[in-house]
């Protein structure tokens, strides 16, 4: 029987891993650059962790893998990262050691979404939370990070949608002009919005269907209705993010898909032609309730969480070279195989200096192991006959420049660690 990947995942090939690898050196650089340290939280939780009575969003509701294990526990495979993090944060009392604890976590997840370009049921995501603070400045120190690795990477065609839902009591009011606005023209809403009226009506805002009708120009927006204090919060970081000269757009309509936010919300958009209708790249933002709910004290805390799929897309999309292409340093090219023992002594002496090398154990033609060592790319190509065993001296060949060198074994690593730099 053949076996085929589940619906909505895919492979990281071995000729593809290169681009993750250096998209996720590029994170961990970032990150430590802003002293974000990393936490890895298990990849299944309590569904507790995720089904919280708080939270009616439609990921949680209706996309979560839930199962029960041999125990009969009710266990969540993760949707996004911040819900685990939180739940270790409280577990491990993090708060007692500092004020403002700020973690990175990068990792699958798993939502029951429908899949098309750009949207997995497995992807990863990276993502950051700095919790213990409600200090408009750390909402302008995340979006400012977020536009950071934007910048990193090379990427152009990008877009930072900034907005505030406000404090609870500013999205009451807002939820309440909301259900005033709409009830009457309820029937001109999709089926789905018509449910959100009673059950979440703040999600009729970013409702891809709806958004087109006319009576949507001239809807509440949540920005009409913020408190004093969200006002003043969120003022002050829009004026730090133009100080800092960060190029954000208001985006008065924008609500962002999980219930746990308040106060500032933003995306990172795609604006690059042909990259499909999956065009954030990455949200987040700030979460006022969510720590106390989950046990933990009264805290502020905002994070941001990026598809790292959609980035590999956007930088593919834009032609930028994020990574180097896959390379040997030396091929060993044994002539007969009876002098494989020897070229794998010298394999492992040239490694062991951390020199990458490759030799061919099918006893394959001269002429397939020079197309083999091309095709891997190999800087140096060793030669390895009769001649060199006997007397210890090996031919090297530069395969840029094709010029050849006689070289002792003794000081072959050290030859080509000096040619390497
Ligand atoms: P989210 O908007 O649900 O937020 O997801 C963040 C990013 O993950 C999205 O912008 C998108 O790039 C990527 N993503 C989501 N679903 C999929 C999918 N099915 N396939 C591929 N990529 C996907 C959160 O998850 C929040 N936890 C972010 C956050 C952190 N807020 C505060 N802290």
């Amino acid at each position: 029987m053949a076996l085929n990947k589940v619906k909505g995942t895919y492979d990281v090939l071995p000729t593809e891993s290169k681009k993750w690898q250096a998209l996720e050196a590029i994170i961990h650089q970032l990150l430590k650059d802003y002293n974000y340290q990393e936490i890895r939280t298990p990849i299944f939780e309590y569904s507790q962790v995720f089904h919280r009575d708080s939270e009616q969003s439609d990921m949680v509701t209706k996309e979560t893998y839930n199962f029960l294990d041999r125990s009969d526990r009710q266990l969540t495979l993760r949707p996004e990262g911040t819900a685990g993090s939180i739940r270790a944060y409280v577990e491990n009392k993090l708060y007692a050691n500092s004020d403002l604890t700020k973690m990175y976590y990068l990792g699958p997840n798993f939502r029951y979404e429908r899949p098309q370009s750009g949207r997995f049921r497995q992807f990863y995501q990276f993502g950051i939370e700095a919790i213990g603070a409600t200090n408009p400045l750390i909402d302008a120190e995340v979006i400012t990070l977020s536009f950071d690795l934007i910048k990193r990477l090379g990427l152009k065609g990008v877009k930072v949608r900034v907005n505030s839902l406000g404090d609870e009591e500013s999205k009451i009011n807002f939820r309440k002009a909301l259900v005033k606005y709409f009830t009457p023209i309820k029937d001109k809403l999709c089926a789905d919005c018509q449910k959100r009226l009673v059950t979440n009506p703040l999600r009729i805002l970013d409702c891809k269907v709806d958004h087109k009708l006319k009576e949507f120009i001239n809807c509440p927006i949540p920005t009409d209705y913020l408190s004093e204090k969200s006002s003043k919060h969120f003022a002050a970081v829009c004026a730090t993010l133009t100080a800092s000269k960060i190029p954000y757009v208001l985006s008065p309509k924008l609500v962002r898909g999980l219930d746990y936010y308040s106060e500032t919300v933003f995306e990172i958009e795609a604006d690059i032609e042909g990259f499909g209708a999956q065009n954030v790249l990455g949200g987040g933002g700030r979460y006022e309730g969510l720590v106390a709910e989950m046990g933990g004290p009264t805290t502020g805390a905002i994070g941001v969480a990026f598809g790292m799929e959609r980035i590999i897309l956007a930088l593919e999309k834009e032609g930028v070279k994020f990574y180097e292409p896959d390379g040997l340093d030396v091929y060993l090219l044994v002539f007969d195989q009876k002098d494989m023992v020897y070229s794998m002594q010298l394999a492992h002496q040239l490694r062991s200096q951390q020199i990458s090398v490759d030799l061919c154990f099918t006893q394959k033609s001269f002429k397939s192991q020079l197309k083999t060592a091309l095709n891997l790319k190999s800087k140096y190509i060793v030669m390895i006959g009769e001649e060199e065993v006997k007397t210890n001296i090996l031919t090297v060949k530069e395969t840029d420049t094709q010029q050849q060198e006689h070289v002792p074994a003794s000081i072959l690593a050290r030859h080509i660690k000096e040619k390497l730099k």
